[in-house]
C-alpha cells in the first residue's frame, strides 16, 4: 500500500480519545485493529472507508454497543470503556445509527420524546423539542404523523433530532445520506452545519459521500479493513492519492 499513517496530531484536550482499540466478532473476524483516533471539542471529523471497513463497528464501540477486546476509550478525559451505553448517553455521547432505527408505529413527537430519557422533566423536554423543531421545521409539521410514513430524508432528520434530544456534547452520525435523494442530503448536511455553527457541537461523521463529508469536516480518518491508514485535514485528504483513487474515482 506504500503510505504509512501520518503521526497522530496532539490529543491534548480531546473530547473523544480512542487508543489501540481492537474489536473482534466471535473468534474470527477482526473488525478493528489498533485503532487510535480523537475528536476535539467543537470539531467535525469525518470517517471514510469502504463497505465492511469497520465504520459502524467503530461508532458502536464508542457508543458502548460493541465491547472492544482491548484498547482504551476516553470521553472528556475520563475512561468510559466500562460504562453501559445509557451511561455514555448521559455523559453526552449520542449516535444516529445506520438505517435510522426509528419506532415506525410511533409518531414523530413520540420518537423524539423517547430521545430524552436521560432527563424526563417536562419543561426540559419542551425546550429540547423546540430546539429540534427549529432545526428541522418539517418535523414540527409532521409531529403527529407516524414515523413509518415519513420519507427517507424526513426519517433521517427525525433520527438526528432524536439523538439531539439527549443534549449531546458529541454526535456520531452513521451514513446520514444513505438512500436519500440529493436535495434532502443537502438539507441534512446544511442542518448539521447550522447546528455546528450555532452550538459548536462536536461531530464524528461516517459518510459515503466523501466530498460532502470533507466539506463539512475539518479533519478525517480513512479506515481500511479495520485499520486507520490515513488521517489529516480535509484538504490533505482531498489531495491525497489514496482518497482520490479509492473514494473520488479520480
Ligand atoms: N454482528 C456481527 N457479527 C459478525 N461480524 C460482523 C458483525 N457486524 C459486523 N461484522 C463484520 O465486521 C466488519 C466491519 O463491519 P461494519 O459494519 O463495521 O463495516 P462498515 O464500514 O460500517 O460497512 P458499511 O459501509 O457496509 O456500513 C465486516 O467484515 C462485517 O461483516
Ligand atoms: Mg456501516
Amino acid at each position: 500500500m506504500g503510505a504509512e499513517p501520518a503521526p497522530p496530531v496532539s490529543r491534548d484536550g480531546a473530547l473523544l480519545d480512542m487508543r489501540d482499540v481492537e474489536v473482534a466478532y466471535g473468534a474470527g473476524v477482526l473488525a478493528l485493529q489498533g485503532v487510535s483516533l480523537h475528536v476535539r471539542p467543537g470539531e467535525i471529523v469525518a470517517l471514510i472507508g469502504a463497505n465492511g471497513a469497520g465504520k459502524t463497528t467503530l461508532l458502536k464501540t464508542i457508543a458502548g454497543l460493541v465491547a472492544p477486546r482491548s484498547g482504551e476509550i476516553r470521553f472528556a478525559g475520563r475512561p468510559i470503556g466500562d460504562l453501559e451505553a445509557p451511561d455514555r448517553v448521559r455523559l453526552g455521547v449520542a449516535l444516529v445509527p445506520e438505517g435510522r432505527r426509528l419506532f415506525s408505529r410511533l409518531t414523530v413527537a413520540e420518537n423524539l420524546t423517547l430521545g430524552t430519557f436521560t432527563n424526563a422533566e417536562a419543561a426540559h423536554r419542551r425546550e429540547m423539542l423546540d430546539r429540534v423543531y427549529t432545526l428541522f421545521p418539517v418535523l414540527r409539521e409532521r409531529a403527529r404523523q407516524r414515523a413509518g410514513t415519513l420519507s427517507g430524508g424526513e426519517g433521517q432528520m427525525l433520527a438526528i433530532a432524536r439523538a439531539l434530544m439527549s443534549r449531546p456534547r458529541f454526535l456520531m452520525l452513521d451514513e446520514p445520506s444513505l438512500g436519500i435523494m440529493p436535495r434532502l442530503v443537502d438539507a441534512i448536511l446544511e442542518a448539521l452545519a447550522r447546528l455546528h455553527r450555532a452550538e459548536g457541537l462536536a461531530m464524528f461523521l461516517v459518510e459515503q459521500n466523501v466530498p460532502a463529508a470533507l466539506e463539512l469536516a475539518t479533519r478525517g480518518y480513512v479506515l481500511q479493513t479495520g485499520r486507520v491508514v490515513l488521517e489529516g485535514t480535509s484538504r490533505d485528504l482531498l489531495g491525497s492519492e489514496l482518497v482520490r483513487k479509492a473514494y473520488l474515482g479520480m
